[in-house]
């Protein structure tokens, strides 16, 4: 029996593939490169000293899918395979659609003509939108407010009604919060393509030297010091709440969603400052505008994954820079070959 991985050789999912290799899993996993690397396989695969089944299949490609389940005995899929930029999402909103909503209808056509109706999805906690009040608990009022956020909450409504159609059916979606971090030895990691989008893969890209400064965006939000607030989860608990929740779909029936979170908000100012000490780097920004459409603060009640998951976040804020930046030293290029650069031994990059 085996566990299809959509979306494996990605950020969270080959973090993923790690916990669930090392957990004795046998796995199989799914991926078009789209956004990531097939050099994260191989690292995948030196972590752990274990090998795996990967296919190069787009989830549009329904025949694709379809030779997956008939040539491998999956017991329950574990669903990362996703377009995940906000920004592209509202230039190309019908790429998102059409990859995140049909590549979802197609996994679970798919699954349901064999049979296999146990599911993870990764949600994230953009279904939320502009929150109320803060922690954010499951029972919010959804109110995603770009197209990408609506692909995910799109899904979750797709999963719930699919569920009501049979019960035979186990999903859960997690509501992820803002992953950070890598897997300790320093091999797999976040590695977007061109400028990041996101906060952290920035800010340890000024402190390798490959972006000059870090725009901080707005400094008014009512926050400690009026910078946003998040909650930063490191990628490897995220990665351990997948096998938490994959233990419960395959114990019981229904539909949940939970929020994968640590329910403690930290300010870009704070993330900054974590930066700068762990790495002993400056990080130069500077506050612009406020970015168009994001929030203030946010963060999870997490106590849902805790209760009916067992699960918590172990790891600080302090880990999830020291491993972002061991990643980030070691990586300069992501999973490009290192061109022309070279790491000496005290950790400065050289070009050689
Ligand atoms: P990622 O882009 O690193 O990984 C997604 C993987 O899916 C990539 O390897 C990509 O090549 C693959 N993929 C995309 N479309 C595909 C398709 N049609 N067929 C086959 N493979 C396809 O992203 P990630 O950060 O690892 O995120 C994983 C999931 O978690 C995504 O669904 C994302 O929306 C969700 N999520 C991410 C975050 C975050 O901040 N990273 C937060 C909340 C939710
Ligand atoms: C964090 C904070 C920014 C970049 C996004 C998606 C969300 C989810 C996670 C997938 C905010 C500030 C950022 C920069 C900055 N992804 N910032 N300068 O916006 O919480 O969430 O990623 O589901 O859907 O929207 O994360 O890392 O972009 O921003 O000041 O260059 O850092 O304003 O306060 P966000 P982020």
């Amino acid at each position: 029996m085996g566990l299809l991985i959509t979306g494996g050789a990605g950020y969270i999912g080959s973090h993923t593939c790690v916990e669930l290799l090392n957990a004795g899993y046998h796995i199989v996993i799914v991926d078009n490169f789209s956004n990531s690397k097939p050099e994260s396989l191989n690292r995948i695969r030196r972590i752990t000293g274990k090998d795996f089944t990967f296919y190069n299949v787009d989830l549009l490609d329904k025949d694709g899918l379809e030779s997956i389940f008939y040539e491998n005995e999956i017991e329950a899929v574990m669903h990362f395979a996703g377009l995940k930029s906000v920004g592209e999402s509202v230039a190309l909103p019908l790429r998102y659609y059409l990859n995140n909503i049909t590549g979802t209808l197609n996994l679970c056509e798919v699954m349901k003509e064999h049979g296999v109706k146990q599911l993870v999805f990764s949600s994230s906690a953009t279904v939320y939108g502009n929150p109320d009040s803060v922690p954010i608990d499951e029972g919010f009022t959804l109110g995603a407010t770009n197209p990408y956020g609506r692909t995910k909450q799109m899904i979750e409504e797709i999963l719930s009604d699919l569920f009501h159609s049979d019960n035979e059916w186990s999903i859960a979606l997690l509501r992820y919060f803002n992953p950070i971090g890598a897997h300790k030895s320093g091999l797999i990691g976040e590695d977007p393509n061109g400028i990041p989008n996101n906060l952290m893969p920035f800010i340890s890209q000024v402190a390798v030297g490959k972006r000059y400064e870090l725009n901080v965006f707005g400094d008014n939000y009512p926050s400690r010091d009026g910078t946003g607030v998040r909650d930063y989860i490191h990628v490897v608990d995220l990665a351990i709440g997948h096998i938490k929740a994959l233990k419960k779909v395959l114990e019981t029936k229904g539909v949940d969603a939970y929020n994968l979170g640590t329910g403690i908000g930290y300010s870009v100012l704070e993330m900054i400052k974590n930066f700068e000490k762990v790495s002993g780097r400056k990080i130069p920004c500077k506050i612009v505008d406020p970015r168009p459409g994001d929030i203030g603060i946010c963060y999870a009640n997490p106590v849902k994954a805790k209760e009916e998951l067992g699960w918590i976040a172990y790891r600080g804020i302090e880990e999830m820079c020291e491993d972002t930046w061991r990643w980030q030293i070691n990586n300069p290029n992501g999973y490009e070959e290192h061109a022309n650069l070279t790491i000496t031994n005290n950790n400065i990059i050289q070009e050689v």
